[in-house]
């Protein structure tokens, strides 16, 4: 599944967070990835541990916990704490895939990668190219979406991010551990919990709604894993 989530930062955190992270010291990128992806990857991070890092990191977990519609196409586990990321004179990251198991802070064992997220903090009039192209079994899908939003994507699809050719993309990205391991079941659930928000507007909470609530929740019994 691919999910945009719409306005997860207001324009202000939006603002606050490009003028902290256009103070910051930027790292060259290939500190996180493996060996393929060093080979491919050509752009700047944060340091992951630094001060920086944590506090604007926390600003955006507690954001996407707070969106509703993330919550319910996620249904997230486990989140890693928040990078960041900038790519401007030509930076890019090539085709590649997200390592399957990312180490949670120290001690606290792995997170599998289900989920990728990036949320943008810039404009896309404010930079050419940068665009990130997912690829799945339906094609080529190319994302390039306003600042505040985010797109959530499978960590099984190779994807890249294009040159960037005039001004700088910066975004945060993470992955997540979703309750839900199966694609296809997560999809369902997410599809249902849509339907049933649609039909209780309509309907209010009549007995059938409150029958298909219950439905979703022994759904999510069945096939979640904590
Ligand atoms: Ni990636």
């Amino acid at each position: 599944m691919m999910l945009h989530v719409p306005n997860v930062l207001t324009r202000d955190q939006v603002l606050d967070m490009r003028d902290r992270l256009d103070a910051a010291d930027w790292l060259d990128g290939k500190v996180t990835v493996g060996a393929q992806g060093a080979r491919v990857k050509n752009n700047r991070q944060l340091p992951e541990h630094g001060a920086v890092s944590r506090e604007l990191g926390q600003i955006v977990l507690d954001a996407v916990k707070a969106s509703d519609l993330f919550f319910a196409a996620a249904l997230p586990l486990r989140i890693v704490p928040p990078l960041f990321n900038r790519y401007e004179g030509g930076e890019t990251y090539g085709l590649h895939v997200d390592g399957a198991m990312r180490p949670l802070v120290a001690g606290e064992g792995w997170l599998r990668t289900d989920l990728s997220c990036t949320l943008f903090l810039c404009d896309p009039e404010d930079y050419d190219g940068g665009e990130l192209e997912v690829v799945d079994t339906y094609g080529t899908h190319e994302v390039k979406l306003p600042a505040g939003d985010l797109i959530l994507y499978p960590s099984t699809s190779l994807h890249q991010v294009t040159p960037v050719t005039r001004g700088a993309r910066v975004c945060s990205f993470f992955w997540l551990q979703s309750l839900v391991r199966d694609g296809t079941q997560r999809q369902m659930l997410f599809d249902l919990d849509m339907n049933i928000r649609k039909i209780r507007a309509q309907l209010g909470d009549s007995a059938e709604v409150l029958g298909l609530t219950a439905h979703y929740h022994n759904l999510i019994r069945q096939w979640a894993e904590a």
